[in-house]
């Protein structure tokens, strides 16, 4: 027997495709939601004067960051060499991988320098602009570096008041004949936000950070083009960005439910879904059982933490309705096990054996990472389209 790929369904389906003839579980993805979501997020960004980096993390489709780029050249956000390879593949030339950079990883970083793409690092330490600067110096690649910078103590950055050592990294990098290319703050201690004044404190105090740790470089003489911020919750809650030049947010674009749970995307916005058949019952207990345990979801249960715990997803109808109270209450590897949320007054659902139904996500960027393509809903509800995702790093 021939052996197949994960996507090989997909790439031969016939035209005008509806859900119910899908292979479950799979990824849906309603397409008019994610165009209305970037055009929300870019409309906002506009009247707020700063340019828009989407970060291509959560879709990693270039499908996707089509949509969500400003050109098809950039500029992007990454979150691993792999996704800047791809996307560099795809014609995209502006680029900043947005994790702090490894000393053994500057030679892959410049091998893609050199095919032409703009492709920025972040650092924020000293050990690390040494290793940037010892390779800039041995290898010619003036290599572009963001000074990331702590905007709320979430996991990493220079503090924007520890000015000696700003001055020291970018100092260090300049003599090395790497480029100073600015400061980049993400503020993700805002997930843990619900309160829309809190949500909007912390959007000022990320800009606040950028602008002082700015200034001290510029006040040193070093070059600071760039002063990037984001989040999608602050990218969301921003009300004044002067002093920034691009903001940075991804999982808007396709939104979940932890974001709707932070009130940075509303439900109706969801654009990802997970298709899912019901295969058994334990009607005693209340319980609808599905193809589409963890697997399918991913582990994640971040809405755990947030005040309506959503176990492994919202239930909704193929309309992408979401049915009254009814959650994957839990979750094994291929099982998906459906209740309706503790102490809800709502009726179970009638779903026979072989129905289909569609699961909100906790969090897009894991649950889509657990797939190898998208179902791209048209306007009428079918599939008028496969989009292939990528995966590793
Ligand atoms: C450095 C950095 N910038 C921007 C973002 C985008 O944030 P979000 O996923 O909330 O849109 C992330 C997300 O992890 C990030 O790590």
């Amino acid at each position: 027997m021939p052996t197949t790929g994960p996507d090989d369904e997909a790439r031969t389906l016939p035209a005008g495709t509806t859900p119910d003839a899908l292979r479950t579980p799979c990824l849906l993805l309603d397409e008019a939601r994610v165009r209305a979501n970037v055009d929300r997020m870019r409309g906002h960004l506009t009247r707020l004067g700063v340019a828009f980096r989407p970060h291509l993390k959560t879709a990693k489709s270039l499908d996707v960051a089509r949509i969500a780029m400003t050109t098809p050249a950039g500029p992007a956000m990454v979150s691993t060499l792999r996704e800047a390879e791809y996307f560099a593949g795809g014609g995209v030339r502006d680029m900043i991988y947005g994790v702090g950079i490894a000393p053994t990883k500057l030679a892959r970083v410049s091998a893609i320098r050199a095919a032409g793409v703009d492709l920025a690092i972040i650092l924020d330490s000293l050990e690390q602009a040494d290793a940037v600067a010892a390779h800039a110096r041995g290898g010619g690649d003036a290599l572009p570096v963001l000074i990331e910078v702590d905007a709320d103590g979430h996991r990493s950055g220079v503090a924007p008041t520890d000015t000696a050592t700003l001055l020291a990294i970018g100092r260090r990098l300049t003599a090395g004949g790497a480029t100073v290319r600015g400061v980049l703050l993400h503020a993700g201690d805002s997930y843990a936000l619900t309160d829309p004044a809190a949500l909007a404190a912390a959007a000022e105090a990320e800009r606040a950070a950028a602008v002082t740790a700015a200034d001290a470089l510029r006040a040193a003489g070093l070059p600071c083009p760039v002063v990037s911020v984001g989040s999608t919750p602050t990218a969301r809650y921003a009300r004044d960005l002067a002093g920034i030049t691009e903001v940075r947010a991804g999982v808007f674009m396709f939104g979940d439910l932890y974001q709707a749970g932070v009130g940075s995307v509303a439900v109706e916005d969801i654009a990802l879904s997970v298709l899912a058949t019901v295969i058994g019952h334990q009607r005693a207990r209340g319980r609808i059982i599905t193809d589409a345990g963890w697997m399918a979801m991913s582990r994640d249960r971040g809405t755990a933490k947030q005040a309506v715990d959503q176990g492994y997803g919202v239930v909704c109808d193929l309309s992408g309705r979401p049915y009254r109270d009814l959650i994957v209450a839990d979750a094994n590897q291929e099982h998906g096990i459906v209740a309706l949320r503790p102490g809800s007054g709502a009726a179970l659902p009638e779903l026979p054996v072989g129905s289909r139904v569609r699961i909100l996500p906790n969090h897009a960027c894991a649950t889509g990472a657990q797939h190898d393509c998208y179902h791209v809903l048209d306007g009428g509800g079918r599939v008028g389209a496969v989009w292939p995702r990528i995966r590793g790093w």
